[in-house]
């Protein structure tokens, strides 16, 4: 879907989210919502914010996965991604602490594996995710599965390419301090989301996203991979669009 631009388009995301919340509610159920970091939801988020503020959309039924987190990394530094959804979402509503859930990048590095899968498990008895919140990285990744992550890659801890690190030095002030690795989600899982949404902004996606809706399902481009899911769907403006 193409829209004049990103608020129009986060906006119309957020509608949608606050309806499923609000059926879940209906339904005495809780809404199981997988989110991302990066840029590009962050109108998605205030959007949300404006409609608890004010439309009363409360968050107390809603559950949420992140997708990926920096490793290490300690949850209250500035480039966390703890942080980044806090001051995003989390302080502005009513969603209670207990009910998020973000990759820790605090584990030693021996505990990451049983606590990958630990998550997973948690997303397994919620019944899986509702809906899925995705980015798109440079090289088309999803969450931090790069470029050669296999549609069945589970949630590990992943190296991260170098044009990952560079997108993301500026945050680090140098890539010398930029992480080398991070914890992600990993692609079933995303695939298993009943619903996917993926955020692309701007002409600098504009080639990547070629690549991911008309190119070849590869695990290259792992946003690819999404060509294939039942109930996917990719929101744009109308630069990220523009080569397609
Ligand atoms: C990071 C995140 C991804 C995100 C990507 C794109 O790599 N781990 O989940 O999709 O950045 O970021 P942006 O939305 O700022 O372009």
């Amino acid at each position: 879907k193409i829209f004049n631009n990103s608020t129009v388009a986060s906006k119309a995301v957020a509608l949608e989210i606050a309806d499923l919340i609000r059926v879940k509610q209906a339904q005495k159920q809780p809404c199981i919502l997988g989110l991302a970091t990066g840029s590009s939801p962050k109108g998605l988020y205030a959007e949300l914010v404006r409609l608890h503020k004010e439309e009363g959309l409360s968050f107390k039924n809603v559950i949420t996965f992140n997708l990926d987190e920096y490793y290490p990394m300690e949850p209250d530094s500035i480039n966390s991604y703890v942080r980044f959804m806090k001051e995003q979402l989390f302080n502005h509503v009513d969603i209670l602490p207990e009910n998020y859930n973000i990759p820790d990048g605090t584990l030693s590095k021996d505990e990451i594996a049983e606590y990958c899968a630990g998550y997973e498990a948690k997303i397994e008895a919620y019944g899986g995710l509702d809906l899925q919140i995705l980015g798109i990285g440079g090289n088309g990744h999803i969450g931090f599965n790069e470029s050669g992550s296999l549609q069945n890659s589970k949630t590990r801890l992943v190296a991260l390419d170098h044009i990952t690190r560079v997108a993301a030095s500026n945050d680090f002030l140098g890539l010398s301090n930029t992480p080398r690795t991070a914890i992600t989600l990993g692609v079933k899982k995303i695939m298993e989301a009943k619903r996917v949404i993926l955020f692309a902004w701007g002409e600098g996606k504009s080639n990547i996203i070629r690549e991911a809706v008309e190119g070849q399902v590869t695990n290259r481009v792992p946003a690819s991979f999404l060509q294939e899911h039942n109930n996917a769907t990719f929101i744009l403006d109308k630069e990220a669009s523009s080569k397609l």
